[in-house]
């Protein structure tokens, strides 16, 4: 048996693979065009493993996607490819369009016309399983219920936009054609191999190399925090036991200010590695221009999951972060591998020359 993973060169993607092949024969082809953000490094651990076949090419490359499918017959198709980043959005939103929306339309077109041609029973076990976010649902006030499925959307910054659109067609697909679809909407994920530009990543890095930790605005903006493996536990359980056309919303029951985020990393960082000034890491924030159109709260209601599969996080906020800054330290030649010529570029376009 075989499933096809998009995507899976990224941070959750490549968490996911290999989370896959610990507890699984089950053979995954990787799908992915390594962007800035795919990273074959990320997958070292798999080299030389059969089960693990890595293919580069865009998921909107409808005539190498068809060849894949028709070569290696998965049984589930599961989607992580995407643009993924918030604040490159604003700066570029051209290829979120062209990867979340074309890219997601082109890819279910490819997997439609496979799922047909499939014969009983492979066609009624077949699944596509859509990785989505939270933020589709847009921005929740302080007293407002957190996300649940049958929220509406409104999404507010060209990424979630996006993905809300991404979400639209996989819907659509599954109303119109039958496609056995489901779709999961994750908070903010955080652990291994996540790229340094994202809060909790950029902010162990930058605290290492005495660089400023910059904070958005009043850094009073809400998210709620998913350690990756978690995520990847979550999506087995979907792609396992979900009910076909539905959604389900995945999150930590941990909603935390990113002031208080930064403040528990800077915390953790001053015993691990502390700085050779005896001084906390935490004198190093600083509160920088916030973010255009900057969602206030996030927090997903993740009790359908629970209730339907019997899926909750197995990890708190203070044992995965622990574990995430403890790998930082570990593998300072994974971050000055990523951090190349792009990633500089993006870092002094985003912040400036002097972070
Ligand atoms: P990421 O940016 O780290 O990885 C995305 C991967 O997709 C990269 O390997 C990239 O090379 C690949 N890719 C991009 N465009 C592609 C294309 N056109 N064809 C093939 N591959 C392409 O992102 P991530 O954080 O791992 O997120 C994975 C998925 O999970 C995304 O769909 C994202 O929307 C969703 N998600 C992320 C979070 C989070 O906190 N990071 C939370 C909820 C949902
Ligand atoms: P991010 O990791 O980009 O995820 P998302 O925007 O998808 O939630 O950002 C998490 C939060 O941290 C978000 O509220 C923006 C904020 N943030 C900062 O305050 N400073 C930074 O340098 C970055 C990258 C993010």
């Amino acid at each position: 048996m075989t499933i096809l993973v998009t995507g899976a060169a990224g941070f959750i993607g490549s968490n996911f693979v290999i989370d896959w092949l610990a507890q699984s024969n089950e053979t995954v082809v990787n799908l992915d065009k390594l962007t800035y953000a795919g990273n074959l490094h990320n997958l070292a651990a798999l080299e030389g493993n059969p089960a693990h076949v890595f293919v580069q090419a865009d998921i909107g490359d409808s005539a190498t996607v068809s060849q894949l499918l028709s070569t290696h017959q998965p049984r589930a198709v599961l989607n992580f490819a995407a643009e993924s980043h918030v604040d490159r959005s604003i700066h570029g939103p051209e290829d979120f369009i062209q990867t979340n929306v074309l890219g997601t339309f082109r890819l279910l077109e490819s997997v439609r016309a496979y799922w047909q041609a499939l014969a009983e029973p492979e066609k009624g076990a077949f699944r596509f399983l859509h990785v989505s976010t939270d933020e589709v649902y847009g921005s929740l006030g302080p007293n407002d219920a957190p996300f649940a499925e049958t929220n509406a959307f409104e999404p507010n910054s060209p990424y979630s936009a996006s993905k809300a659109a991404s979400d639209h067609l996989v819907r659509a697909w599954h109303h119109t054609y039958g496609l056995p679809v489901l779709t999961t909407n994750c908070s903010n994920n955080y652990g291994p191999f996540h790229f340094p530009e994202k809060l909790i990543p950029l902010v162990i890095t930058n605290a290492l190399a005495g660089k400023p930790l910059p904070i958005y605005g009043d850094g009073m903006q809400i998210r709620d925090w998913l350690y990756v493996s978690d995520h990847c536990s979550a999506i087995r359980t979907v792609l396992a036991q979900g009910q076909l056309g539905e959604t389900y919303n995945i999150g930590g029951w941990n909603e935390q200010p990113n002031i208080e985020i930064v403040r528990t990393i800077c915390t953790l960082l001053d015993t691990l590695r502390p700085r050779a000034d005896g001084r906390s890491y935490a004198s190093q924030i600083s509160y920088v221009t916030d973010r255009p159109g900057h969602d206030r709260r996030y927090a997903i209601d993740a009790q359908k999951i629970e209730r339907a599969l019997g899926w909750r996080p197995a990890e708190t906020f203070e044992s995965g972060i622990r574990k995430t800054v403890q790998w930082y330290l570990d593998n300072q030649d994974w971050v000055a591998q990523v951090q190349s010529g792009a990633y500089r570029e993006w870092v002094t376009q985003q912040y400036g020359q002097a972070s």
